[in-house]
């Protein structure tokens, strides 16, 4: 284990109640967290800290569910590691220290309070995906308002103050104010199917990701909940606190009573999802909201060479609203190698010489990252990558989620699990069986309704389908099933198979990644749980090709690299007119965006980076304003770009 710096000492060992750190790309932020964390717990165990039901505990919020798993992991090493036992005053009940941290995201948290405190403590509900507000919508609509089923700018409207609604905690009549004033003569009828729709999900026992905070923001709004919550947790540290959405700032403040402490780490130069709702301002909120906070500094890159981190401060020093800090390295590295090739194949090919050059001097492919930036990209390099032989790993893929065999797996394992019977999840079920349309859909679930559970023929006036007995007798089956979870989700993954439409684009990859996952639940939705959890599928995302290797080359986009760290990193940048093309520039703030994405990209290398851009060489010795994503870096290389010639 490595000896801590004075810096992070400085952190680590602060006593001040409320603290901000605001500091560069592998700065040690997150490690230092993790320590100061262990220390904040030491101090739980000293004092013999309990509120009423148990043990008082310190709360390590992450902002995905892979950073929360890794935080953990390393706190339990760290907490056997005798600089770390050293420097916090350790007990030396490693296990009480471990137990006294809950590491989590603010999702899993709010899910996790909410379940504790619903009415009758059990609520168990189906977490599903922020669509499902739509189809909700439609449902309610043709009964409150059927004209508005079909108007498709309404139901837009509709469904967007719903968001802004939950997602920022606004008052619908405010959001229909300020952002839909041509619907204001409506605003009683919006208030009305809002209302309808969170009844729905509430009798439906179904919550969405954005859901789980505001309901748990609703919850802290009782003063009991919230006293009681403060003594539970009288430590809260935020990871990536830049990344923290308005709401869950809100949360984080009403769940810190005057005693606990708070420490927010982040960066504001690595602002990456303000599309999500993170703020370029967020720590001028904290330092606004806790004027007296603690500001300890974190100035050495820990992690990257001297070229990689002059890189960074480079771009860093052109943001419009990032807090200046000149950031120092202390190892020496290899420059920043900078490629421009009009040739797609060629920049491809560089990378592959590369990568062959490393694994020869003994770098492992698990060590490199190809980070991308252009869906495009992404495409084409998966295809080169496999053609070349290299075994890779997609990180960032949305669109596998939406698979009908993902969907239709889900279906059947809510089905199977649920006592009663659930439109919505017959529905991408029987879309799937042969010749069944979505008349006959809603037919077919009638008649599901009133059956009994040894009927599975499926009865006049109705044209009876082979499929659709099949599969009513083995969701009978399967609910009757005592097989491990495993073996019950093996089955259904087979069973999906068989279905007619489902068949062409089944793949392999679902398997192992929700394999992995039913290991870790009590319950087959706790599989759907875990892998729909916003983050997670993408950070663990499903496997390409079978049997998948061991060791394999990280393809990921920039949002998913966050955090994360490699030996080498190549940068695939794109051209500039499809920034342009989809606006990417439009506004300081997403130019700003741009900017500090690229920031992360550079700085997850430790030692090599490679900087790749399809620009065009006529337009570049001609045209020195053409390509904006240039004017990032290319004061910094002009004079050593390798053309790739
Ligand atoms: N005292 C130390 N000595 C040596 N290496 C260290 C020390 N502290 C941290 N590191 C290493 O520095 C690297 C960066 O640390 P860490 O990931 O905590 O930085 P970070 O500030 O959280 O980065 P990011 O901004 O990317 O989230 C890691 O490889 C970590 O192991
Ligand atoms: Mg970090």
């Amino acid at each position: 284990m490595f000896k801590y710096y004075e810096e992070q000492i400085k952190v680590i060992l602060s006593t001040a109640k409320r603290i901000l750190v605001n500091a560069g790309a592998g700065t040690a932020k997150t490690t230092v967290l993790g320590c100061y964390a262990i220390k904040q717990a030491v101090e739980l165990i000293r004092h013999r800290i309990t509120w009423a039901a148990g043990n008082a505990k310190v709360l390590l919020i992450s902002l995905t569910n892979k950073a929360a798993d890794e935080a953990r992991e390393a706190i339990e090493k760290w907490v056997n590691d005798k600089n770390v036992q050293l420097l916090v005053g350790s007990n030396g009940d490693e296990q009480a220290i471990v137990d006294r941290i809950v590491c989590s995201t603010i999702h899993s948290f709010a899910f996790q309070q909410l379940r504790q405190y619903a009415k009758g403590k059990d609520f168990s509900g189906f977490v599903v995906d922020n669509e499902c507000n739509e189809q909700i919508l439609d449902d309610i609509l043709e009964d409150i308002k059927p004209g508005w089923r079909d108007d498709l700018s309404i139901k837009a409207a509709l469904l967007d103050t719903n968001h802004m609604h939950i997602k920022d905690a606004e008052e619908i009549a405010d959001v229909i104010r300020n952002k839909y004033p041509q619907y204001a003569r409506h605003t009683k009828t919006f208030i009305e199917n809002l209302q309808s729709l969170e009844q729905k999900k509430r009798e439906d026992n179904i919550i969405t990701y954005d859901d789980m905070v505001h309901r748990f923001f609703k919850l802290l709004h009782n003063r009991k909940i919230r006293e009681q919550i403060g003594r539970k947790f009288p430590v809260i540290i935020v990871d990536e606190f830049q990344d923290t959405g308005s709401l869950q700032w809100r949360v984080i403040k009403k769940m810190v009573g005057p005693k606990s402490k708070l420490l927010c780490a982040g960066d504001d130069g690595q602002t990456i999802f303000s599309w999500a709702g993170a703020s370029f301002y967020r720590f001028r909120h904290f330092m606004k909201q806790y004027h007296s906070c603690e500001r300890p500094v974190l100035k050495i890159n820990r992690r990257s060479t001297e070229p990689i981190v002059t890189l960074s401060n480079l771009l860093i020093g052109q943001s419009a609203f990032a807090i200046k800090k000149e950031i120092t390295a202390k190892k020496e590295g290899k420059k920043v190698q900078v490629i421009y090739n009009p040739n797609r194949l060629e920049r491809y090919e560089y990378i592959r010489v590369q990568i062959e050059r490393l694994l020869k001097e003994g770098i492992r492919y698990e060590d490199m990252a190809v980070l991308y930036r252009s869906y495009q990209d992404l495409q084409d390099f998966k295809d080169f990558l496999a053609e070349s032989g290299i075994p890779f790993q997609i990180f960032g893929d949305k669109s596998k989620r939406d698979r009908p065999i993902i969907k239709v797996v889900f279906s059947l394992i809510k089905i199977i699990e649920s006592s009663t019977i659930q439109d919505a999840d017959w529905k991408p079920v029987l879309m799937v069986l042969e010749h069944v349309g979505k008349k006959r859909v809603e037919q077919i679930i009638e008649w599901i309704q009133t059956k009994k559970p040894e009927e599975t023929v499926y009865q006049k006036p109705y044209q009876f389908t082979e499929h659709l007995q099949k599969l009513i007798e083995f969701v009978n089956s399967m609910k009757n099933s005592t097989a491990s979870n495993a073996d019950r989700l093996s089955e259904i993954i087979d069973y999906a198979r068989t279905l007619p439409k489902v068949n062409n684009s089944i793949k392999e990859h679902i398997r192992p990644t929700l394999l992995k996952h039913s290991h870790k639940c009590d319950s087959l939705s706790g599989t759907i749980d875990r892998y729909l959890d916003h983050s997670y599928s993408l950070c663990y995302p499903v496997e390409d090709e079978p049997p998948y290797p061991d060791s394999y080359l990280t393809l990921s986009n920039v949002h998913r690299s966050k955090g994360d760290e490699f030996h080498t990193v190549f940068y695939l940048g794109t051209l500039d007119h499809l920034y342009e093309k989809y606006g990417l520039f439009k506004s300081k703030k997403k130019k700003e965006s741009e900017l500090q994405l690229m920031n992360v990209a550079v700085t997850r290398a430790r030692r090599e980076l490679h900087l790749l851009f399809p620009i065009d060489k006529e337009t570049w010795e001609n045209d020195e304003d053409a390509h904006n994503p240039w004017r990032f870096v290319r004061d910094a290389y002009r004079d050593s770009y390798d053309t790739g010639d």
